[in-house]
C-alpha cells in the first residue's frame, strides 16, 4: 500500500526558484510530500506563476493590512489549516512570524538560509561571506524556531568560495545547490512524518 504523502505548503516572498525545485521533485508520485497550498505575501512574486503552472492552489495575503505579526499569521494559520496542511518550507519567505505561529507549528516548518550555519544569519548573507573573507559558504535548511537563522539543522552544504567572487557569482553558486539540497530535506523530514504518522 502506498503511504499518504504529506499535505504541504511553501511559502514564499519574490523569485522562487526553490518553490520551483521543490515542485519538480514533488511532481514524482512516489516523493513522500505533495505541495498543496503556496502562500506569497507579495502579490507579484514571480514564484507565484510555478505554482500556478502546475496547478498548485495560491494565495496571497499581504503582509501590510495586518495590524501585527499575530494578526497576519493568523491568516496565514487560517490558510494552512483549511487546506489540511501538515508540512510548511519557507523558501524566501522575508517576513518574521510571531512566536505564538512558530509554536503552533513546531517542529513543522523548514527554513532555507543560504549561509553554512550558525554563521551569517540575517540578510545581505553573501555580502557578509565576502566581507568576511571565507574561503567556503554553501547552504542550510533547519527547522524554524523563534531565533532568527537558528533551530535544528537538517542539512548542509557545502560551496567554495573562489577568488574573484562577486555577490552575484557566489549567490548563483549557493542557489544551484540549494535547488537540490531543499528537496533533499524535504524528503527526509516528509519520509520521517508519514511513517510517525502510519505508526511505523
Ligand atoms: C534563497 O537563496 C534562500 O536561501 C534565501 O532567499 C533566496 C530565495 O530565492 N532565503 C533567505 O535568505 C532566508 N533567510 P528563491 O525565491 O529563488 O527561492
Amino acid at each position: 500500500m502506498t503511504r499518504p504523502r504529506v499535505r504541504t505548503a511553501v511559502l514564499i516572498s519574490g523569485r522562487g526558484s526553490n518553490l520551483k525545485s521543490l515542485i519538480e521533485a514533488s511532481a514524482s508520485p512516489d516523493f513522500p510530500a505533495e505541495i498543496v497550498l503556496v502562500i506569497s505575501n507579495v502579490e507579484s512574486a514571480g514564484g507565484l506563476a510555478f505554482a500556478r503552472e502546475a496547478g498548485i492552489a495560491t494565495r496571497v495575503i499581504p503582509h501590510k493590512p495586518f495590524p501585527s505579526r499575530e494578526a497576519f499569521d493568523a491568516e496565514i494559520d487560517a490558510a494552512l489549516r483549511a487546506a489540511d496542511v501538515a508540512l510548511i518550507c519557507e523558501a524566501g519567505f522575508m517576513r518574521i512570524h510571531s512566536a505564538w505561529f512558530v509554536k503552533r507549528w513546531e517542529n513543522r516548518i523548514l527554513n532555507i538560509h543560504p549561509s553554512l550555519l550558525p554563521l551569517f544569519k540575517g540578510t545581505k548573507v553573501h555580502e557578509q561571506v565576502l566581507a568576511a573573507g571565507a574561503k567556503e559558504s554553501g547552504a542550510t535548511v533547519h527547522f524554524l524556531v523563534p531565533e532568527l537563522d537558528s533551530g535544528p539543522i537538517v542539512v548542509q552544504a557545502r560551496v567554495p568560495v573562489l577568488d574573484g567572487d562577486t555577490v552575484e557569482t557566489l549567490s548563483a553558486r549557493v542557489l544551484e545547490t540549494e535547488h537540490t539540497l531543499y528537496p533533499e530535506a524535504l524528503r527526509m523530514v516528509a519520509q520521517t512524518l508519514a511513517k510517525r504518522s502510519a505508526g511505523a
